[in-house]
């Protein structure tokens, strides 16, 4: 039996016609008189009439089974006026059943296939993946992401770009996340590793001349994982030459407007907005700030300078700040949720979490006792304190400082949704820039300067000569892409210049020259047989699409996400190798 019609395809106009249908069982209502079922497709659900008269099927109808695949060959009929169901789009028509296909019939499933599905454990839902995947939620996650992907070939296609791919068994570089390290059997001792980016190969495209390329990147990462990171996931990586930061931004911004019109049909307005990575940080407290919401940061070192409340004048003295916000309306707090919130900063090396509660027109908080009338006055003017608030405090060095209040205002503004209190619309898209990274970052563990994005990047031009004297105060020709808190991408305009990018590795990142030499020798000497300038970015494909769906987590938009442990549950991998598997690749295990 071949269908000649989907499961959403039938109308009125259709009455009369002789069809085939073919899919799963939705649902199965046995009438006495006549059994309906819901029969359902990738593109829809049409509503079945059996008559348990006709002799042809009489006898299969008690098999039938929710989820059992089938095929109808009937007549297209209208519902009865009371009967029409405006919901789906086939509501108004059904198939009477004249011969009936039995293609597979289902067992009894681990779990039903409707709304309660998500209460199931998702480790479940991950072992059965290809039932979990059957319904509407994934289905439509995975269309979009199709969609998306679509869309953004098309956009870089008419752009110039072509799709190149690259290799993924690569060499190992140290430098960046922890990697995938594959065993080479046919070069005993020797192993690849899984690309974290496509990175060096990309810009060895734009020496070998290619100018404009794109890949829909596979990369894999050893990381821990959270709810927007995967062992392995997606990137659309672009690279281009003879560009600078503003043509890039350009690009992206069309890319994403076309992603977003083609996908969910909403216009976003460009260019975006830019902010200095300083910025973020001293009024959201993180490098990728969600801008649908205030409750923004403010710096109070120049008032607690000399104050009576020695927690903040010793940090200040100490070369720390002291920094503070609103948590507007959120007085109501409560005891559990405080405790919360301060294990919060602690995890992030807060010795404590400060905070005055306002109610009653009363400051109700351990510290106002060590307040001036100076300072209780500037506190109030400059958060715009009123009664029903809840400030909190952060007194420790900058960077420490900002990261902590920025995870107190992110989970500040959860508590204040939930109490209804604070609105951040999902549909809302606030993308922006954050730009004038600093190119190193000092490592306190490592004791040295790391590259902020990679050693890669280019140092902005003016700031070239502080290389030597001055690195931290060196910025990155580096730029994020930030959609509503989530880093959506990054990219730079790239160093091209062989003594430049050698001067980096070795005096600025004190990479010694012999390992220099062994991981980027190919890439130095790449420079001097005539690199163009170049630079690119790369976005998170599966990030992005989570956004487009409204979901938090990419493994909903991921057709086999790997649990938080790192495992594929449907196929159980990672899984126990033979010993003559090891053997045969040199690996002998402890
Ligand atoms: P970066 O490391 O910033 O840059 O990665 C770019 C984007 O990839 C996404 N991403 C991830 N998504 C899911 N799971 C992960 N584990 C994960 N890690 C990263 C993020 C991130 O913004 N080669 C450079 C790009 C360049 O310079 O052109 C790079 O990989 O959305
Ligand atoms: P203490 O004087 O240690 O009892 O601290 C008084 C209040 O300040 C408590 O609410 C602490 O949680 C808080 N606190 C202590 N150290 C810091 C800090 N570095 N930043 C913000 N709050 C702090």
């Amino acid at each position: 039996m071949k269908r000649t019609h989907t499961c959403g395809e039938l109308r009125q106009n259709h009455v009369g016609a002789r069809v085939k249908l073919a899919g799963w069982i939705e649902t199965i209502r046995d009438h006495g008189g006549l059994c309906f079922l819901d029969l359902r497709d990738r593109e829809g659900i049409t509503q079945v009439v059996l008559d348990p008269q006709n002799a042809s099927y009489a006898k299969d109808l008690a098999m039938l089974r929710p989820e059992s695949v089938i095929g109808v060959d009937g007549v297209v009929q209208s519902r009865p006026a009371n009967t029409v169901n405006s919901k789906i789009n086939t509501g108004a028509i059904e198939v009477a059943c004249e011969h009936l296909t039995i293609f597979n019939i289902a067992d009894v499933l681990p779990f039903p296939l409707d709304e309660k599905t998500d209460r199931v454990s998702e480790d479940l839902r991950l072992t059965y993946r290809y039932l979990d995947l059957r319904r509407p939620k994934h289905l439509e996650a995975l269309k979009k992401r199709h969609r998306a992907a679509t869309s953004v070939r098309n956009y870089l296609n008419s752009n110039g770009f072509i799709e190149i791919e690259t290799p993924m068994l690569f060499k190992s570089t140290p430098e960046g996340a922890r990697e995938f390290l594959v065993p080479s059997r046919l070069n005993p001792g020797s192993f690849y590793a899984l690309t974290q980016s496509p990175q060096q190969y990309k810009q060895m495209l734009m020496v070998a001349g290619l100018e404009r390329y794109y890949s829909l990147a596979r990369c894999f990462r050893d990381e821990d994982l959270r709810a927007d990171r995967q062992p392995e996931f997606t990137q659309i990586d672009l690279e281009a030459s003879f560009i600078d930061r503003e043509d890039i931004y350009a690009l992206v911004e069309g890319m994403l407007k076309r992603v977003w019109k083609d996908v969910i049909d909403v216009d976003v307005p460009t260019p975006f907005p830019r902010m200095p990575f300083q910025e973020a940080m001293d009024r959201y407290g993180v490098d990728k700030p969600d801008t649908r919401f205030g409750l923004e940061i403010h710096d109070f070192s120049s008032v607690f300078k000399a104050s009576g409340f020695k927690v903040f004048s010793e940090t200040i003295a100490n070369g720390g700040v002291v920094k503070a916000f609103n948590a507007k309306g959120l007085a109501d707090l409560t005891q559990g949720e405080l405790k919360g919130l301060e294990d919060v900063a602690k995890s992030l090396g807060a010795k404590g979490l400060a905070f005055i509660r306002i109610q009653s027109g009363e400051w109700k908080s351990p510290l106002s006792k060590f307040f001036s009338e100076g300072e209780k006055a500037a506190l109030t003017q400059a958060l715009d304190m009123q009664d029903g608030d809840m400030v909190f405090f952060a007194a420790a060095p900058w960077e420490k400082a900002c990261a902590i209040l920025g995870r107190i205002r992110l989970e500040s503004a959860e508590l204040l949704q939930k109490r209804g209190k604070l609105s951040v619309p999902s549909n809302q898209y606030n993308f922006l820039w954050v730009i004038d990274f600093p190119l190193m970052t000092y490592d306190e563990e490592a004791g040295r300067y790391v590259a902020t994005h990679h050693p890669f990047t280019s140092p902005v031009q003016e700031d070239q000569h502080l290389l030597d004297s001055d690195p931290k105060k060196v910025r990155g020709q580096h730029y994020d892409i930030v959609l509503n808190g989530v880093e959506l991408g990054g990219g730079s305009i790239r160093i091209h210049s062989p003594s430049l990018q050698k001067k980096v590795f070795e005096d600025v990142l004190k990479i010694p020259a012999d390992v220099v030499e062994t991981r980027f020798g190919y890439m130095l000497k790449a420079f001097t047989f005539g690199a163009p300038p170049h630079g690119g970015i790369a976005l998170g494909l599966d990030r992005l699409v989570s956004i487009l769906c409204g979901t938090r987590s990419i493994r909903d938009v991921i057709a086999f996400p790997k649990n938080q442990k790192g495992q594929e549950m449907m196929s159980q991998s990672p899984s126990p190798v033979t010993e003559k598997q090891l053997k045969d690749l040199f690996i002998k295990t402890i």
